[in-house]
């Protein structure tokens, strides 16, 4: 499969078209950035672990019925990908308290939640990615009732299957990110990448955070961090 045009550069990621209208191509790159780009710098082997780790992830996730966008793996750093229009929502699952809901409503991290809250955020780097609820993203037509309640469905889904396959692997899920798109037909599927850029994962023994939040936090050992992950996964599968 061959590069054409660089479709479009994000802060973690570059796509690219194909000669195949509906099929691009995704490279991950070791860039990092965090609040909202103010923060900036790059993670040894990121790339290549956020690349493998997506692609097991979605492919495990086709299993058990959440279709994505994901083709097949094509390099280290590279996965052939459906052409989705993007729903510019940050579709956030949380099982326990942390990041900016301990912050927006007082409540200590690592509180855990009876069962798991679903938010919505608004894609939009001018506005900070502001939180908005269903019926303000049906009012700004980013998507309809129905998608969302696919979303809603999707998410949940995807949740309970990582909860249980990071416990496997000694790893709390705390919360995680997902992005989802239109295929040219209209389907709903899971896009953009699962990682540890994308979601919080805590060691069950420690809760050491084992996830971007040490580079966000400036705690140190993050390539460590991403690695160690990667292995407890791997040694899984
Ligand atoms: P938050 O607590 O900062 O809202 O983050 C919730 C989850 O979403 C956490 O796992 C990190 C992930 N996340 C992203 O993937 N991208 C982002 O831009 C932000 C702010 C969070
Ligand atoms: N990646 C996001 C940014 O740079 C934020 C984050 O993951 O914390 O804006």
């Amino acid at each position: 499969m061959e590069h054409t045009n660089l479709l479009y550069e994000g802060k973690a990621k570059k796509v690219y078209e194909t000669d195949d209208p509906q099929q691009l191509i995704v490279s991950y790159k070791d860039d990092a950035t965090a609040f909202n780009g103010l923060k900036k710098g790059t993670i040894g082997g990121k790339g290549a672990i956020n690349n493998h780790m997506t692609n097991l992830l979605m492919d495990r996730l086709e299993q058990v019925g959440i279709p994505t966008h994901l083709i097949r793996e094509l390099s280290s750093r590279e996965a052939l990908v459906k052409r989705v229009t993007i729903i510019p929502l940050e579709v956030i699952v949380r099982n326990i308290a942390a990041g900016s809901f301990s912050k927006r409503y007082g409540v200590d991290e690592g509180v855990v939640f009876d069962q798991p809250t679903l938010e919505f955020s608004y894609k939009n780097d001018a506005l900070g990615d502001p939180l908005l609820n269903s019926s303000h993203a049906v009012a700004l037509k980013l998507a309809t009732t129905q998608e969302l309640e696919t979303i809603r469905r999707y998410a949940l889904a995807v949740n309970d299957f990582l909860k249980k396959l990071w416990a496997e692997c000694g790893v709390i899920l705390v919360d995680f990110k997902l992005e989802f798109g239109r295929l040219s037909n209209g389907t709903v599927v899971l896009a953009d990448e699962i990682s540890p850029d994308t979601c919080r994962l805590w060691d069950a023994k420690t809760h050491e955070k084992l996830d971007k939040d040490r580079f966000r936090r400036d705690l140190g050992g993050v390539e460590d961090a991403y690695q160690q992950v990667m292995t407890r996964l791997l040694r899984h599968s």
